[in-house]
């Protein structure tokens, strides 16, 4: 007698786009999908502090799987064991039939860590992708900053890149937006200071977030800058 051979279910991956921090700011969809999935994962922090988990807390139910992923976010460190670590765990759920959604604060897609998570788990499992607000576009937003006109091109650039490299591609910038500032923000205000841009940033740290700030650039202290805080160029260019 044979038996009957039964595939197993693989489950499906999410990357959840989760918008910037206020909970309102999460789509239909992804609401949907967080509030359907069996197990649901998320980055945190070196020092233990967890924004994606924060921003939907409001949504997880009790019965829902939790993977917590710890992730370095620093440029200096090899991330690659953590996201293999992480990527092994998830891979775990996926072959037993469950879904799993990773959470990504902002837009996924956009220096986001799922991106990695991506690489190592598209190819094996279905996977979907759902866009979310990013803090870039949410920052505008609350700044009440329009960022581009008519041919403007906009930059986003790294704050983790060197002084130099940052002010190259400042020069003769239409307008840009500067992410991951933390303890880089000193560097990068020299270069605006350098370049005569310091007039034009604009700062905003946990952007839609309960505690929310918005300083003048010059009254910013470089000590005190969180992870979660961006300097926006808006254009220039006068509207008609
Ligand atoms: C690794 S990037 C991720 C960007 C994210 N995928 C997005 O679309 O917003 C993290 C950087 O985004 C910026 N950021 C994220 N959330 C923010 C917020 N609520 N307010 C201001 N900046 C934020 C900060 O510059 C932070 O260092």
């Amino acid at each position: 007698m044979t038996e009957e051979y039964a595939p197993q279910p693989i489950g499906r991956l999410y990357g959840l786009g989760i918008g910037p921090g206020d909970p309102e700011l999460l789509t239909l969809k992804a609401h949907r999908i967080l509030t359907a999935v069996p197990v649901i994962a998320y980055p945190t922090m070196e020092n233990g502090k967890v924004l994606a988990r924060a921003i939907v807390a409001g949504f997880i139910r009790p019965h829902q799987i939790e993977i917590p992923m710890p992730l370095p976010f620093s440029v200096e460190r090899s991330s690659q064991p953590y996201y293999d670590r992480a990527a092994e765990k998830i891979a775990h759920y996926l072959n037993a039939g469950q879904d799993v959604a990773v959470l990504c604060e902002g837009d996924p897609m956009l220096y986001g860590s799922f991106m990695y998570l991506f690489q190592r788990l598209a190819r094996q499992f279905p996977t979907e992708v759902v866009p979310g607000i990013s803090s870039t576009l949410a920052s505008a937003a609350m700044l009440g900053a329009p960022i581009t006109f008519r041919n403007d091109v906009l930059s986003i650039l790294p704050a983790t890149l060197d002084a130099a490299n940052l002010r190259d591609r400042l020069v003769g910038v239409d307008a840009a937006i500067i992410i991951k500032l933390g303890r880089h923000f000193a560097k990068v205000r020299g270069v605006l200071e350098q370049l005569g841009l310091l007039n034009r940033a604009l700062y905003i740290e946990r952007a839609t977030q309960p505690n929310q700030r918005i300083l003048p650039i010059t009254e910013v202290d470089p000590t005190k800058v969180p992870y979660w805080s961006l300097i926006l160029i808006p254009s220039q260019t006068q509207p008609q």
